[in-house]
């Protein structure tokens, strides 16, 4: 059975939520999904207190915060992040920042690397932000894994998000009331359960 890591940063709540159900497809594969939330240092009092803050920070209160030094124990690790001007946060950033001591001695060297997201906009980063994420992976040697076209029909057909870099979920600004849709679910699902066949394949 492969050990999932599912690191992520999430200030509204959505890629949280989006990360719950690659979780959820891990673990209906077979696999060991373990959700991890990337410290938060940088976000002020203020900021915390703000109404969709407060109630996005209180739903991830039971998510253990991610940590270096257990990266190498995952056989498989996804990262997920909002988009921010098309990229990932400075909140994901400072955390592979510190990650310089395990690339030099090759610690993630082969294992599956795969990447999530979510955009206020249809057309604002998904695919951007995925891409920017993936060269964490091409330094430390990490095996890429996709979403592609053939794994889920509705990459093809998805009004909202999903995309074949990775899965991503559509969040309308002024409140993400929709939440994820069904074509983003079904498509971080079954991602979830390819990426989970890959890890068990590698680790062997
Ligand atoms: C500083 C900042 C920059 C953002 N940049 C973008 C962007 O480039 N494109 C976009 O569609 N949404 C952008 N957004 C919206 C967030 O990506 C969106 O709210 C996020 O997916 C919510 O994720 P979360 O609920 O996990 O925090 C931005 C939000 C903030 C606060």
């Amino acid at each position: 059975m492969a050990r999932i890591g599912i690191v992520y940063h999430s200030m509204y709540g959505s890629t949280h939520d989006l990360a719950t159900i690659l979780a959820e497809g891990v673990e209906k594969a077979g696999g060991e999904a373990h959700l991890r939330r990337v410290p938060d240092p940088l976000l002020p009092d203020e900021v915390k207190q703000m109404d969709g803050v407060a109630a996005a920070i209180d739903k991830q209160q039971d998510v253990t915060e991610a940590t270096v030094e257990e990266l190498p124990e995952f056989d498989a690790i996804l990262f997920g992040s909002p988009t921010r001007y098309g990229s990932n946060t400075a909140q994901l950033q400072n955390f592979w920042d510190q990650t310089g001591a395990l690339w030099s001695e090759g610690g993630l060297v082969g294992k599956p690397a795969g990447f999530f997201t979510g955009a206020a906009t249809i057309h604002g980063g998904h695919e951007t932000t995925i891409l920017s994420m993936s060269t964490f992976a091409y330094h430390h040697g990490m095996v890429i894994v996709p979403v592609g076209y053939g794994l889920a029909e509705e990459v093809g057909s998805t009004r909202t998000g999903g995309s074949p870099y990775g899965p991503t979920h559509w969040s309308p600004m002024g409140g993400d009331k929709q939440g994820i849709d069904d074509d983003e679910r079904e498509i971080a699902l079954k991602y979830a359960a390819h990426f989970n066949q890959v890890a068990d394949k590698l680790a062997a």
